[in-house]
């Protein structure tokens, strides 16, 4: 069966955009992230990823792990765990888990710092396309 890459530009079911670079050797990539959405409705800046794909790279449908730092915007962290998956058309998607972690003041507040979701990622263009 054809093999999922996960470089190249991707566009989330919420509009955000995110490009992922070349995976290195050992399935290292990293990448930008534009969010459409924002906790505190404030405007969002392009952000930094970085994550690992699972080894060996020839599986079809590899899972990943990757980290945003929204630095530009905001104090807050999402991770994203998915598999990449190849459609019976030849689409792409990219099946995901996030947490959202909000910075709060105090332990406290801790109990309600956290977020979790979905996101179905579909290419937008190929790698180098
Ligand atoms: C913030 O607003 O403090 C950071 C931006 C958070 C954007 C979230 S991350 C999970 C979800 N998927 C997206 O593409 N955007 C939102």
């Amino acid at each position: 069966s054809p093999q999922c890459q996960l470089s190249g530009l991707w566009r989330n079911e919420q509009d955000s955009l995110m490009e992922i670079s070349a995976l290195t050797d050992d399935g290292g990539f990293q990448g930008e992230y534009l969010t459409r959405v924002t906790l505190a409705g404030s405007c969002p800046r392009v952000s930094p990823l970085k994550g690992a794909q699972q080894q060996p790279s020839e599986v079809a449908s590899p899972t990943f792990a990757f980290t945003v730092r929204w630095d530009m915007f905001s104090n807050a962290t999402t991770t994203f765990a998915g598999q990449c998956f190849v459609e019976a058309s030849g689409r792409e998607v990219l099946s995901t888990t996030w947490l959202l972690r909000e910075a709060v003041g105090s332990l406290e507040e801790d109990w309600k710092a956290t977020r979790v979701g979905r996101n179905i990622f579909t290419r937008k263009r190929a790698p180098g396309g």
